[in-house]
């Protein structure tokens, strides 16, 4: 079995980042399970057993990124991967959009990629070994109505990607970008819920928002997604950098 790797996933008591923690978990890697939730992520710790470990991070606050990453640096001496997968959904016309939401979404999405970044990449340049994989959307390259805050993040996602890739080469730190397609997690329930709530079945949402622009007609499964992410981590993925796959069933 290959040497025992430190691993960060934001966001990973959430329906993706669980499933992505649990991959890593599975072929032996140390996986902090970082979210704003601290009880959600020491209940997922606690799940994917002694190779786990809930830790309480808030990717949008500068001391508070900085602080989780000092103190996994003090006891493991150092972060092999960074997962940034932590997200959430607003949905509102354009003319409506609070500015609160927005602050928020691009925060958490876009603002919080750049931080855990800024301090993660001091670690892996010393090093002289990282992998990073930042969780975009087929939202990154596509757009869609009532989604201007996650649509711009995560079109900047591709960006931070495209560049932090360059900046990384000439320490072997690669960077890519997962574009998921619809995953069936509690970020996506609650956009079915709402269309659910104006009178469409369950069937119905998923055509009016998802399959008519996906080939496979499917939702994508959580592990589906995770794979990819493992995949792009692997010491063995050591030349593929500034790529944005997309996990979406042909979207
Ligand atoms: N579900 C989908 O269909 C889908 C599709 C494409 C992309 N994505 C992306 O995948 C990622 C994970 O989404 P999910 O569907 O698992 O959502 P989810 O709501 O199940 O999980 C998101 C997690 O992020 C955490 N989080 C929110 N704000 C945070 C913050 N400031 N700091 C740290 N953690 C924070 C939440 O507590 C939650 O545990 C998101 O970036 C999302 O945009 C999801």
């Amino acid at each position: 079995m290959s040497k025992q790797r430190t691993v960060i996933v934001t966001g990973g008591a959430g329906g993706l980042g669980y499933a992505i923690s649990k991959k890593f978990v599975a072929q032996n890697d140390f996986v902090f399970v970082a979210d704003l939730n601290q009880e959600a992520a020491e209940k997922a710790a606690s799940e994917l057993g002694e190779n786990a470990r809930g830790i309480a991070l808030d990717v949008t606050n500068e001391e508070s990124v900085q602080a989780v990453i000092q103190s996994i640096i003090d006891e493991r001496r150092y972060i092999e991967v960074l997962v940034n997968n932590a997200g959430l959904q607003h949905r509102a016309p354009v003319d409506e959009f609070p500015l609160e939401k927005w602050d928020l979404l691009i925060s958490v999405m876009l603002t919080g990629v750049f931080l855990m970044t800024k301090h993660v990449f001091p670690f892996m340049k010393e090093k002289e070994f990282g992998r990073i994989v930042n969780i975009s959307s087929v939202h990154g390259k596509m757009a869609s109505p009532e989604k201007v805050a996650y649509v711009a993040a995560k079109h900047g996602v591709i960006g931070v990607t495209s560049v932090t890739s360059i900046e990384g080469a000439p320490f072997n730190i690669t960077v890519n970008s997962i574009l998921p397609g619809p995953v069936r997690t509690p970020l996506l329930q609650r956009q079915l819920d709402d269309l659910m709530e104006v009178g469409k079945t369950e069937q119905e949402a998923l055509e009016t928002i998802l399959y008519p622009r996906q080939s496979m007609n499917r939702l994508i499964l959580p592990e589906e997604v995770a794979s990819g992410v493992v995949y792009l981590s692997a010491n063995e993925a050591s030349g593929i950098s500034g790529e944005h796959l997309s996990i979406s069933g042909g979207m």
